[in-house]
């Protein structure tokens, strides 16, 4: 599980994140949709303890009775090990293969270079990608370096992955490809998901939940029927 109690994240004078209180249940696979510039991966990066909150408390934990916001050194460590994060902009090397990606953080673990190599090679099985292990990134297409960021956010076999914008700028196709990896990956392993789109559309076959942010701030929650049910008010919905 996962609760956010009134967080909130500034950026100079810029509140990127509001008063944000939410709860992600065990196991679900959940989704935050907002348009660009809405504090997604803004809060994403607090939710997954990249970045501390200026004010609010984050929890994990089977009953989130954890408090993970103030942890620091060793404990932090050891936490965000049990998170896998797939970053908006990629971040893989591009100095190194397929392999060499999904081995990095396993290196950065201390593994023995016969433990990494076994466990590369469950992670490109998991993957679909056994058969470019050598391959350099640029010899593969966007959904192939997708795969690659999945199998190394899975390299340290987290109980939470956080995927920012994952699908978004693929192919309709191949968009739907990873989302269905994703959906397997979350059933196989029984992994708490937590999915970023800028469009509802994109993820909403997948997701127990769904969240619309916008302006840093909680709009709407529910499951997809209910999000799709006619409104309560007369506000704009800003996803559809
Ligand atoms: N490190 C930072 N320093 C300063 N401002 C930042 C930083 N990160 C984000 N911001 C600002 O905070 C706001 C929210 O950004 P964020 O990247 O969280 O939004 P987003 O919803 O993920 O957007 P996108 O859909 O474009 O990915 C933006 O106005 C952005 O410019
Ligand atoms: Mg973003």
């Amino acid at each position: 599980m996962i609760i956010l109690k009134g967080v909130t994240k500034q950026y100079g004078g810029l509140a990127a994140v509001q008063d944000v209180s939410l709860m992600i249940p065990n196991e679900s696979i959940y989704g935050i949709v907002g348009r660009r510039r809405a504090g997604k991966s803004t809060l994403l990066s607090i939710m997954s303890l990249l970045e501390s909150p200026d004010a609010g408390e984050v929890y994990y934990g089977i009953n989130g009775d954890e408090r993970v916001d103030i942890l620091c050194g060793e404990r932090l460590r050891m936490k965000r090990r049990k998170t896998g994060m797939i970053f908006q902009k990629g971040n893989l090397f591009e100095s190194r293969n397929a392999s060499g990606n999904i081995s990095y953080p396993l290196e950065v673990a201390g593994m023995t270079k016969k433990q990494i190599a076994r466990r590369v090679d469950e992670l490109l099985e998991i993957v679909h990608l056994q058969d470019k292990r050598t391959a350099r990134l640029r010899e593969l297409s966007d959904g192939q370096k997708q795969r690659v960021a999945i199998a190394r956010a899975l390299a340290g076999s987290p109980e939470i992955l956080f995927c920012d914008e994952t699908a978004s700028a693929l192919d309709p196709q191949t968009a739907e490809s990873i989302l269905e990896l994703i959906r397997d990956i979350h059933d196989r392993f029984r992994l708490t998901v937590v999915l970023v789109a800028h469009q509802i559309g994109l993820i909403q076959s997948i997701c127990d939940d769904i969240m619309v942010f916008d302006e840093g701030r909680i709009v709407e929650v529910g499951t997809v029927q209910q999000l799709f049910a006619p409104p309560k008010t007369s506000k704009e919905r800003v996803y559809a």
